[in-house]
């Protein structure tokens, strides 16, 4: 997590790096700092909390400077202080260094400065880097780049890293190990940044860096070498979104503007993949119809709610595709012997393409022998780069740290799996998969439906907001629709919140219902395996033992016991998800709203996990 940027160029650094720094708060927002080059020395500032905190320590006092490093915290090492802020500098206050990610040897780098006279003022593990590379920049005669290349010889983990020094400020270096940094390149001005975001506003021309790739950024250009110093050739691309994409749009937050944004969304996702003659088209997959019809297994790794819709692609590709279909979560399956091969294809389902427990399982699944094919919202990132084929979805930027159009996306773009795969398999007819892909398309305009009749919902919300617990019901699609409800509002609302398969209710988890706990079940679409009926049951269980029963049904569905009815538009049964998961991102943001809480960062989280 933390977001970095760098900046050297014609004009003044400080508006580029603050306004970068607000598009990367998404990383981490518990504290913030910058260090500015003026000759013979650097202006630093940083502060704990937001960057709000920041700009008003800052006030107008700033010295004028063309070159800088900014950072925005999520804490791992040390607390949230003053002290702990990026960035950290050597003994004589003139090296600064900024970082994402973990050193994980710091403890005996630190050691080993110390016993050589440094003294440490933070309980980072980064600070050991600002020591580490003062001495090497020493020993390589004032040469920063072959400092940081020999700096990084010894460092274990995962970093980005930027560096200055205040004898020649307009140069920064940078490299990247398992964390993301990427250049980009404006005119007669050069930024470093965790994310395109940072920059957009600048310049639409990046450079992908690679794996312990080092760059120097000068306000004359920059250079790409590896550890060795070997020049490396810049893999150079155009962003696709501009800054307007990254602004509220006169939203009251960006979660709410991205929960509207859906139904385009999903819309730009599923454009264009049935051919005239009936055929999906996803020639991303890379993949013969030979190789297709071998496979033998899928499995779908993926954290938080990229999870839940790796869930949702088990229902959908088993039953279309009739391939066996395991999801994992990401941080455990790295950890696991798994058993797989040539026939394997591993789905690796992430927004930001960044989050380290996806990558590492990636990684595993690929040292296994296994094909992974990624689906990614982030253009360039680290999943996609490193699997064998990328699926993106078109959600656009995703700023809220809270996932809404992503998952939705994530969601539409494993049922396009599911029916290609269906489709060269032969289960099911051509005609069968136009009528699903028919069905696909006219999903944006029911989600947009529901959004159109979400006032009733958010002040119904309003009256739960002092309830200590939430409990979710699902069947088949709607458990994982109920496990992302949960997950939404315990993040945004910070209660007790948990989904439930409705038939595991009399298992143990109906002991949590008392008198008033409200519970929102989800009826399942249509009449198979009478699963309808059956959520009906589970809402007469809880009724009975005092539950307030919030039901989610489609339209004309037979409804009893509920205290309150939320419809949505029908649709396909396994599609159910995409739009039952609206009301509930309505739920949870309403419920924040209510409760005081920070909508779009809220307290201990980050939008992008790279650190395991
Ligand atoms: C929840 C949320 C997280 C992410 C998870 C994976 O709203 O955003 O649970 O879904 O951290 O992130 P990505 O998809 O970027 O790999």
């Amino acid at each position: 997590m933390c977001g970095i940027v760098g900046y050297t160029g014609k004009n003044s650094a400080i508006t580029p790096l603050i306004e970068g720094l607000r598009r990367l708060e998404y990383r981490g927002y518990d504290s913030a700092g910058i260090a500015l080059g003026t000759s013979g020395k650097l202006f630093i500032e940083k502060r704990a909390g937001k960057l709000g905190n920041l700009e008003s320590s800052l006030g107008d006092q700033l010295p004028s400077a063309t070159s800088g490093i900014g950072h925005t915290r999520w804490a791992t090492h040390g607390g949230p202080t003053d002290n702990n802020a990026h960035p950290h500098v050597d003994n004589e206050g003139k090296l600064a260094v900024i970082h994402n990610g973990i050193i994980e040897n710091y403890n005996q780098l630190k050691a080993e400065l110390q016993a050589k006279g440094h003294k440490f003022h933070s309980d980072t593990d980064t600070e050991s880097v600002a020591h580490l590379l003062s001495d090497l920049r020493k020993e390589f005669n004032g040469d920063l780049p072959a400092a940081m290349r020999e700096a990084v010889k010894t460092l274990r983990g995962s970093f980005t890293l930027l560096a200055v020094h205040a004898d020649n400020p307009g140069v920064i270096v940078g490299v990247r190990r398992n964390s993301p940094l990427v250049l980009g390149v404006g005119d007669s001005e050069y930024f470093l940044a965790s994310d395109v975001a940072a920059f957009i506003e600048y310049t639409k021309r990046a450079v992908e860096l690679g794996q312990d790739e080092i760059v120097v950024i000068t306000p004359t250009g920059f250079e790409i070498t590896d550890l060795d110093g070997n020049a490396q050739t810049p893999r150079e691309y155009q962003v696709t979104w501009d800054a307007e994409a990254a602004q509220k749009g006169g939203f009251s937050h960006f979660m709410l503007k991205e929960i509207f944004e859906q139904p385009k969304a999903v819309a730009d996702t599923l454009i264009g993949r049935l051919t005239d003659n009936n055929q999906i088209e996803l020639d991303e997959l890379k993949m013969s119809d030979e190789e297709i019809r071998s496979l033998k297994k899928i499995v779908v790794i993926a954290c938080g709610t990229a999870y839940h819709a790796g869930m949702i692609a088990k229902y959908a590709i088993e039953k279309w595709a009739q391939i066996s279909v395991e999801v994992e979560i990401a941080s455990e399956y790295r950890y696991r012997d798994p058993i797989i091969d040539a026939q394997t294809l591993v789905i690796a389902i992430s927004q930001s393409g960044e989050t380290m427990d996806t990558l590492m399982a990636l990684r595993h699944a690929k040292a296994a022998g296994a094909r992974v094919l990624a689906i990614c919202n982030t253009n360039s990132s680290t999943i996609p780069r490193e699997s064998d084929a990328v699926l993106y979805t078109h959600a656009g930027p995703e700023i809220a740290v809270a996932s809404t159009k992503a998952f939705l996306t994530q969601v539409v773009a494993v049922y396009l799996i599911g029916l290609h795969l269906a489709q060269v398999r032969k289960e099911l007819t051509d005609s069968e998969v136009a009528d699903l892909y028919n069905e696909l398309l006219a999903l944006p305009a029911k989600i947009e439906a529901i959004l159109e009749t979400v006032e009733p919902l958010r002040a119904l919300t309003r009256t739960f907001a002092k309830s200590s617990s939430v409990l979710f019901l699902g069947r088949n699609v709607g458990f994982p629709a109920a496990l992302e409800g949960a997950l939404k509002l315990k993040e945004l609302a910070y209660m007790h919140a948990e989904g439930f398969a409705g038939g595991e209710l009399k298992h143990g988890p109906i002991a949590l219902i008392e008198e008033g706990t409200p519970v929102i079940a989800i009826v399942p679409a249509g009449h198979e395996h009478s699963l309808d009926e059956k959520m009906l049951s589970n809402i007469q269980e809880v009724k009975a033992r005092g539950a307030q029963v919030i039901v989610i049904a489609e339209e004309g569905a037979e409804v009893t016991g509920a205290t309150h009815v939320i419809r949505i538009p029908v649709a396909p049964a396994l599609f159910q998800p995409v739009l039952a998961t609206v009301p509930l991102q309505v739920f949870a943001y309403e419920m924040a709203i209510a409760r005081g809480n920070d909508v779009d960062q809220p307290r201990n989280l980050a939008k992008s996990v790279t650190v395991e």
